[in-house]
């Protein structure tokens, strides 16, 4: 595809964490929320841990295509599911056929895709908590930045948290 963006959804905390042990940092309905609307229909691409750290009844996300990436063997199969041994390799192949994707993690994903990003939506945490694994801070000179969202903390969230969505400024 000619237009080809691609899309990163993530949620992080004051400090920038966004899981540790494998799981997520918080409890946020409002948020998995937003994440459902996003994401669904489209095509997610993700890491094997953040796979498998999905509960077995919701892996692969439903209506959605899923796509994770890992140097080894497949260890599940579906027809929603396709396995690439490379990041290169997966964009390669879904710039094919789709027009954009939305990489949603860990952090080792988020890293390396970071820098071909095009929109990031934030779910920015107002807490400060200790994790495994981190979200790199985004340079104000290089995203323009627009608060989509606020969820006060109640019974379903948590913590406060709004939802932000970053575009990378185009040189
Ligand atoms: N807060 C959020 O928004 C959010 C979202 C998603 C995940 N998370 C959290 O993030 C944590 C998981 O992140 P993580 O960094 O540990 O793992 P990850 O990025 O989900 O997965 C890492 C694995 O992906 C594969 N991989 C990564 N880069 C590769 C490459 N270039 N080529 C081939 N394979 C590659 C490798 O699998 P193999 O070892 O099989 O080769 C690697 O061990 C969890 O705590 C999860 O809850 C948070």
């Amino acid at each position: 595809m000619d237009n080809f963006q691609i899309n990163l959804v993530v949620a992080y905390s004051q400090n920038h964490a966004i899981g540790k042990d494998n799981q997520l940092l918080w409890h946020l309905a409002d948020d998995m929320a937003f994440f459902k609307l996003q994401t669904s229909g489209k095509t997610v691409v993700m890491g094997k841990n953040t796979y498998l750290s999905l509960p077995k009844k919701f892996r692969p996300l439903p209506n959605r295509k899923n796509v994770v990436i890992s140097r080894q063997e497949p260890i599940e199969e579906h027809e929603n599911l396709s396995w690439y041994k490379s990041l290169e390799e997966a964009i390669s192949a879904l710039k094919k056929t789709e027009d954009e994707i939305y990489i949603i993690g860990g952090g080792t994903i988020y890293e390396q895709t970071l820098p071909m990003t095009d929109v990031v939506y934030a779910t920015e945490v107002k807490v400060d908590i200790k994790g495994d694994t981190y979200f790199p801070s985004l340079n104000p000179n290089e995203w323009t930045r627009e608060v989509l969202h606020s969820f006060p903390k109640n019974d379903k969230n948590e913590y406060d948290f709004e939802v932000v969505k970053y575009e990378k400024i185009k040189l």
